[in-house]
């Protein structure tokens, strides 16, 4: 008898468990779905700041970096096709001025440009720039430039010069055009800061250790120096960045994960103050396959796992790259 009151009194037990844990199953799966919902909702459904609030067409200014190629060019189309007058700033200065042609004619514009080598990390440049922009009114900035490892390097056998280069150009420049640019933005309590983060700046990438390293730096300061400007009427946003066709990337055919510069910055600037499917704040991940790729990052195995593939796509690169430069050798060697 005794025995069939213990089993009874067991299996409720076990019933009662079995209750308790399906409900927080239920909930963590019901949450998990929430957010994979919202993600859809916010690529897919909805609309961002627009940008012409900026003072687009009554005199508002957007400076980028790194704008004679790639994402920063697309970001000046795009930006003057909204009547935003444009600052470019980029080391050559033939490139720019050709641009700045293109843009005044086709979209009634007017433009100054800025040559500049972010790698000397030269105060001259920055005053410079300084000057050239105190007579306006700069109300959006992108900071786009950026470098890059030249393929995938242990850190340890990394020359000191792109160690150099990529915090110069990646971090410092960041930080010095925000600092000339912020008080414009201030004195209007209106502005727009949009940095080109990386997923190597979510999920540390080996052999692009420093490169990933800045994007880290680029998110964390990009969250800090947002929640400091809000209150002041300036949004930033960090956006995360996979793979976009360009030069930087080397990769020239565009798939559903890897956009054309022209989708991926119409999804940024369709996107403002909208995350996507990035899940920290004054961050977004606005083309929607890097936003599920984002979320299935934040929402499946841990971050070591995430590393390890990282470690492996890197490691695959870099074999592919080394033989590349063996080829190119061996045909420069015959060709002489
Ligand atoms: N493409 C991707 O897959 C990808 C992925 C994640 C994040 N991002 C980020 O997106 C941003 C733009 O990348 P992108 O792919 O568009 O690059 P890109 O096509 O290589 O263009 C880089 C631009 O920056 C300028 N630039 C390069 N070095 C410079 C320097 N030292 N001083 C001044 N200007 C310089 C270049 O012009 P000049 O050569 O004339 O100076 C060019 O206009 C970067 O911050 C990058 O990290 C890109
Ligand atoms: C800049 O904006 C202010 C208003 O915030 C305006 O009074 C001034 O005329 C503008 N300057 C230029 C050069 O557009």
């Amino acid at each position: 008898m005794d025995k069939i009151a213990y089993f009874v009194q067991k299996s409720n037990t076990n019933a009662t468990a079995v209750a308790i844990f399906g409900a927080i199953g239920a909930v963590v799966v019901a949450a998990k779905a929430l957010s994979f919902l919202k993600v859809l909702v916010d690529v897919f459904l909805r609309s961002g700041i627009n940008v012409k609030k900026y003072d687009a067409g009554n005199g508002g200014w957007a400076v980028i970096t790194g704008a004679s190629d790639g994402i920063g060019k697309e970001f000046a189309f795009q930006l003057a096709s909204k009547k935003l007058n444009i600052v470019l700033v980029s080391r050559t200065e033939s490139k720019l001025k050709v641009l700045a042609e293109e843009l005044e004619q086709k979209y009634n514009i007017e433009t100054k440009v800025h040559a500049m080598d972010f790698a000397k990390g030269d105060d001259k440049d920055y005053q410079a720039l300084q000057a050239l922009v105190a007579p306006i009114n700069v109300t959006v900035l992108v900071n786009n430039v950026g470098t890059n490892h030249e393929i995938p390097t242990p850190f340890e056998q990394e020359t000191d010069k792109i160690v150099k280069d990529i915090v110069e150009i990646n971090i410092n420049a960041a930080m010095k055009v925000t600092k000339i640019i912020v008080p414009h933005m201030v004195a209007r309590k209106k502005g727009l800061i949009i940095n080109l983060g990386s997923f190597a700046g979510l999920v540390p990438t080996p052999y692009l250790s420093v490169y990933s390293g800045s994007k880290a730096f680029l998110s964390s300061w990009s969250q800090a120096i947002g929640a400091e400007l809000a209150p002041k009427g300036i949004t930033v946003q960090n956006v995360n960045t996979y793979f976009v066709v360009s030069a930087m990337s080397k990769i020239r055919r565009a798939t559903m994960l890897i956009p054309m510069p022209k989708p991926y910055v119409r999804s940024v600037l369709g996107q403002i103050g909208i995350s996507g499917g990035a899940s920290t704040p004054y961050t977004s991940t606005p083309f929607y396959s890097h936003a599920i790729a984002n979320w299935l990052i934040d929402n499946t195995f841990g971050r070591a796992f995430w590393v390890k593939q990282n470690y492996n796509i890197q490691v695959d690169i870099r074999k592919r790259a080394l033989r590349k430069r063996e080829r190119e050798a061996a045909a420069a060697a015959k060709s002489q």
